[in-house]
């Protein structure tokens, strides 16, 4: 199954309710980019507009945590409505922060930086719900995406299936219509996009064409 998480990252903020309602009924998962100034060098979301945005919308939040101390925030985030939050592998005590997120009932996510190896996710792939591969450097939306990352997807594909596991595969960073055939090839089945959705006069035609893209490139593959 594949599944279109459009990124609020690259929406009207003044508007966040009517974005997330422009693009609801082509969207499987709302992606929420939560950002530190530390991990990375920007400022967004935190719970507070979670909580606002969740009396808005009955879609999974897939929190993407780009922060130093997730630990201390992850029951907020339960609490304000998310149904999924990804830590950084980068971040360190990822056995432990997985343990607690699931411990909360969220959906346990593990992101990687494009830069850090497949080594160091290998040892926590049957400890998350959800393995996220970053295809750009994590900070910014409307990035290029990076397609030496493409091996990585694919290494984790294979670990996952070889080992009978259930873990989701997301990718995120420049994903849009041209670039998500390869990721899905790679076996990606979860694809954020921002900038190419929300960039577009039309946010809900252009997260169709995404999953169109996606869906046929998931049709020769299998
Ligand atoms: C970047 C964020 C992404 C971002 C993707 O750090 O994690 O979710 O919104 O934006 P695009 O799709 O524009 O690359
Ligand atoms: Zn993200």
């Amino acid at each position: 199954m594949l599944r279109i998480a459009p990124s609020v990252l690259s929406a009207d903020f003044g508007s966040l309710a009517e974005a997330v309602g422009s693009v609801a009924p082509e969207a499987d998962w709302l992606h929420v980019d939560v950002m530190d100034g530390h991990f990375v060098p920007n400022l967004t979301i935190g719970p507070p507009v979670v909580r606002s945005l969740r009396r808005h919308s009955d879609l999974f939040f897939d929190c993407h945590l780009m922060i130093t101390n997730p630990g201390e925030y992850l029951e907020a985030f339960r609490h304000a409505g998310a149904d999924g939050c990804t830590v950084h592998v980068e971040v360190g005590e990822t056995s432990a922060l997985l343990a607690e997120a699931k411990a909360l009932g969220l959906r346990a996510g593990l992101a990687v930086n494009p830069e850090t190896p497949y080594d160091a996710i290998d040892p926590f792939l049957a400890e998350a719900d959800l393995i996220l591969c970053m295809t750009v450097h994590p900070g910014f939306g409307g990035q290029a995406f990076m397609a030496e990352v493409l091996p990585k997807i694919a290494r984790v594909r294979a670990e996952l299936d070889r080992r009978g596991l259930g873990a989701e595969l997301e990718v995120d960073g420049g994903i849009d219509e041209d670039t998500a055939g390869a990721v899905v090839r790679a076996g990606a089945r979860v694809l954020v996009a921002g900038s190419a959705i929300f960039g577009d006069a039309h946010p809900g035609t252009a997260a169709r064409r995404i999953r169109l893209a996606g869906a046929k490139a998931l049709a020769e593959a299998t």
